[in-house]
């Protein structure tokens, strides 16, 4: 690519994200100081994998209560976790930690300002390292996340489906990243991704690259970038035992510390599997043999690689019998869980809103809520 056509990019986008780049808690405007390390890391490990607007409330709950990265690295992990509850992909919430830990003990609080030391810490990965390094320390990093890659591959064309396109966008966002103001830059193709280069129906009339943009120039801007056919994602099965004691608190347990949601509280249930579980079947997985009943409804979670289906089973219990059993009992609506726990909650009788129960002895007081 020319270099004038590289030099061509960066101009025109600088100044449309002057005029129009998004208010985000964790950026500071064009021309202020850069923010400070720890919230673009934060944000930066937040955002992988989830919305802005998912992200603010976390952004701000975690900043309160950890104002440094010396506060999170003293924080107990199950206490980071827990905050955690509702954002996903947990690995990242016990990466956080261990990151915030290498920084506080072996860095004596100062983040690496380079790709290459970024890389070194827990859970920063290329992207990662790459934004770190570009929006909190302005080095001319290329950063490609996934409005970035449809930018690019729409301004140069690139007809290459994804992820087979990969090593050429990025190749091509190292070649427009500017030598200076490359956090702004990034930020700046984030932001026109996000509002203007959007997948479905791009505003191409109110681009600031519409007149250096190809595939635009081709009348194939919104058919790109291509990717290749995805296979379907499997569905697995699960009925979840929601076991009740007579104030509402349900039986809530800890989930191994590796693997999917490790170290999370989940729900109990049967092992989830590509077939659907008969009551009887999944009667020798519950907590204990009680006069368990089916729940009304069904719930779905979609994970990256499969679809949870779940149906649950309802058992009350008394609180001498609870206190027998391995595990932890929590009201419904005060538990901090991963939203596939909160789904199996939303069957309990009357919605995990109103699971209280007043009466034992006649188990369906209270039940029918409007
Ligand atoms: N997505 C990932 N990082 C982001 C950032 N710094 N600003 C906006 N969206 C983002």
């Amino acid at each position: 690519m020319p270099k004038s056509r590289r030099a061509a990019l960066a101009a025109p986008l600088l100044a449309w994200y002057d005029r129009h780049h998004r208010s985000l808690p964790w950026r500071s405007p064009p021309g202020a100081p850069l923010m400070e390390p720890y919230r673009v890391w934060l944000s930066e490990i937040m955002l992988q994998q989830t919305t802005v607007p998912a992200v603010i409330p976390y952004f701000g709950k975690f900043l309160a209560r950890w104002p440094s990265v010396h506060d999170l690295a003293a924080a107990p992990v199950e206490d980071v976790m827990e905050a955690w509850a509702g954002l996903g992909y947990y690995a990242r919430a016990r990466n956080l930690h261990k990151c915030a830990k290498a920084v506080s003990e072996r860095l004596d609080g100062a983040f690496p300002d380079s790709v290459e030391g970024l890389l070194e810490l827990p859970g920063i990965g290329a992207y990662t390292a790459a934004a770190i390094a570009a929006i909190a320390f302005d080095k001319p990093a290329a950063v490609l996340d996934g409005n970035i890659e449809r930018v690019l591959a729409r301004v140069f064309a690139v007809e290459t489906p994804l992820p087979q396109a990969k090593p050429e966008l990025r190749q091509l966002a190292a070649a427009v990243t500017p030598q200076e103001r490359a956090g702004d830059f990034a930020q700046g193709m984030m932001d026109l991704g996000a509002t203007i280069c959007t997948p479905k129906n791009p505003d191409c009339l109110l681009c600031p690259l519409q007149k250096l943009c190809t595939a635009h120039k081709r009348g194939i801007a919104a058919a790109l970038p291509r990717r290749a056919a995805r296979a379907a994602r499997p569905v697995r099965h699960t009925i979840a035992f929601l076991l009740q004691r007579a104030d509402g608190a349900v039986l809530l347990r800890r989930r191994p510390p590796k693997g999917l949601l490790g170290g999370m509280l989940e729900v109990p249930s049967t092992p989830w599997r590509d077939t659907p579980w008969r009551t009887s079947e999944a009667l020798g997985h519950a907590p204990l043999a009680l006069d368990w009943q089916p729940a009304e409804g069904e719930a779905e979670h979609v994970f990256t690689h499969f679809a949870l289906k779940i149906a649950a089973l309802h058992g009350r219990i008394n609180a001498r019998a609870a206190a027998k059993i391995d595990g932890q009992w929590q009201q419904p609506r005060a538990a901090a869980l991963p939203t596939v726990m909160k789904k199996m909650l939303g069957l309990l009788p009357g919605g995990s809103e109103g699971g209280a129960i007043r009466s034992t002895r006649n188990p369906r007081r209270g039940r029918a809520r409007p």
